[in-house]
């Protein structure tokens, strides 16, 4: 059994039920990486204050690097009973190096290691993430040409609305997984700020430079407080919910796909690599990878709300509780970039079914809206082009035809002010044509947009 760090004050031993219970090494070895990277900037501002020496600093820095090797080839031994990672490496730095492994915690607690270890893992997260966003969004942009002029049905409340241009869609999602950048690009402005040196919670009477050892690990500045920074788990709570909301933009996506690959939707191709067959049915092309980024939100979302409880009762400053932040935080992290990967791949590969989307595109009348507005232009106020195009609806139906087939005189028995050049406003390719205002699905806006997002992506 490995000594204790704090053996010095108990006596007798700990069940081991208890070293099961509270270890954290089964989650945590992950953040060996930043805790060596961590204790190298300590390690040189103690040197650098006179703490230890220069010759004991090269010693630490070569052993923890040495250390980092082998956990990273998988061939060190990971023991309970050392309870977590920083625990782990601490004791092979004072098994290598005996008292000069015994410094390097000097003027640190494992409150503010800890927490210093999360915020590196988390920035370098959020680096990453970036990219897979951005990554997304070049395979939307990456449509653009393939699909242009394809015209697809807009919907609200899952019915057809009016007509969009298919890049439409595509810039929409772009405009969300940006906002979730710019959010994950402000969580990582807040969270730059270094714990180290407050130590456990009151900070310490050594000679420390928290100074030092921020600008050594990029933070911006230490941490103005000890207490607050040795509690904080402000920029876990924030990131989680960056990551939720990342999810729930891949969730909805994923369930619009899922049904425009229906057959009763007939919208898409889903590239065979990213589908799988049933056992049973053997004409089965199943869209589970959707359903499981759909699925998996729902799991992100669970972790978001671990966090918040996990938090919400805590007084200050470090409570052991915190040890559980990172289940849910290394796990949403990997649900997100797992299906932002594969959500970028599918939407590169899909395609669309031009042919089964425009043998359909002018039912549901996607361009009354525009019959109307064709009517107001005409003088017609609003209200009373609304009531109009509604009879003219009816009367379409009526004759099982679309409003583009209705002869003139069916229009004029209605609305006096309707002249030949309607026909120029009707069908969905005049809709797409007409829209004008800026943002909208139609030909110039859509253009403008693509216009921008490629000017955008190849600059990110
Ligand atoms: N394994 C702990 C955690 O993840 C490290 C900090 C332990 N601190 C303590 N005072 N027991 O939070």
């Amino acid at each position: 059994m490995a000594a204790k760090a704090w053996g010095g004050a108990f006596d007798g031993q700990t069940d081991p039920r208890v070293e099961r219970f509270t270890e954290s090494i089964s989650f945590d070895a992950r953040l060996a990486e930043v805790d060596v990277r961590g204790s190298k900037a300590h390690s040189q501002m103690l040197s650098e204050v006179g703490l230890i020496s220069e010759q004991e600093k090269n010693q630490i820095h070569a052993a923890l690097d040495e250390i980092l090797a082998t956990i990273l080839a998988g061939k060190f031994p990971f023991r309970i009973e050392l309870e977590d990672i920083h625990m782990h490496i601490e004791s092979a730095l004072i098994e290598r190096l005996g008292d000069t492994g015994r410094k390097l915690h000097t003027g640190r607690s494992r409150n503010d290691q800890v927490a210093t270890d999360l915020k590196l893992h988390v920035r370098d997260a959020i680096d990453r993430l970036d990219g897979l966003l951005v990554d997304l969004q070049r395979a939307f942009i990456g449509r653009a040409e393939r699909d242009e002029g394809v015209i697809l049905p807009g919907y609200t409340h899952l019915q057809r609305a009016q007509p969009v241009l298919a890049s439409q869609y595509w810039c929409a999602w772009c405009e969300k997984f940006e906002r979730d950048r710019t959010r994950l690009r402000d969580a990582r402005v807040r969270l730059n700020e270094s714990p180290l040196g407050a130590a456990a919670l009151a900070g310490t009477t050594l000679p420390i430079n928290r100074q030092r050892t921020a600008e050594l690990l990029g933070f911006d500045r230490p941490a103005a407080n000890s207490l607050d920074v040795s509690s904080d788990r402000d920029f876990v709570a924030e990131t989680v919910f960056d990551l939720t909301m990342i999810a729930t933009h891949l969730s909805n996506w994923a369930e619009e796909w899922i049904l425009w690959c229906t057959t009763e939707f007939g919208f898409i191709k889903l590239p065979n690599a990213y589908t799988t067959g049933s056992s049973i049915m053997p004409q089965k092309r199943n869209p589970d990878v959707l359903e499981l980024i759909r699925g998996k939100a729902g799991r992100v979302v669970g972790n978001l709300q671990h966090v918040l409880v996990l938090i919400k009762g805590l007084p200050l400053a470090y409570n052991r509780d915190l040890q559980e932040d990172k289940v849910a935080l290394f796990d949403a992290l990997d649900q997100v970039e797992a299906s932002l990967e594969l959500a970028a791949a599918i939407v590169e590969h899909a395609e669309l079914k031009k042919e089964t989307i425009s043998a359909r595109i002018e039912e549901g009348f996607l361009d009354a809206t525009t019959l109307m507005e064709y009517l107001i232009q005409k003088g017609v106020p609003m209200r009373t082009g609304h009531e109009t195009v509604g009879k003219l609806v009816r009367l379409a139906e009526s004759k099982a035809c679309t409003l583009a087939q209705l002869p003139l005189a069916d229009f004029q028995s209605i609305a006096p002010q309707v002249e030949q050049d309607v026909f120029e406003a009707l069908g969905v390719v005049n809709a797409v044509r007409r829209f004008r205002s800026e943002g909208s699905g139609g030909t110039a806006s859509v253009a403008e947009q693509v216009a921008r997002w490629k000017q955008k992506l190849a600059s990110t």
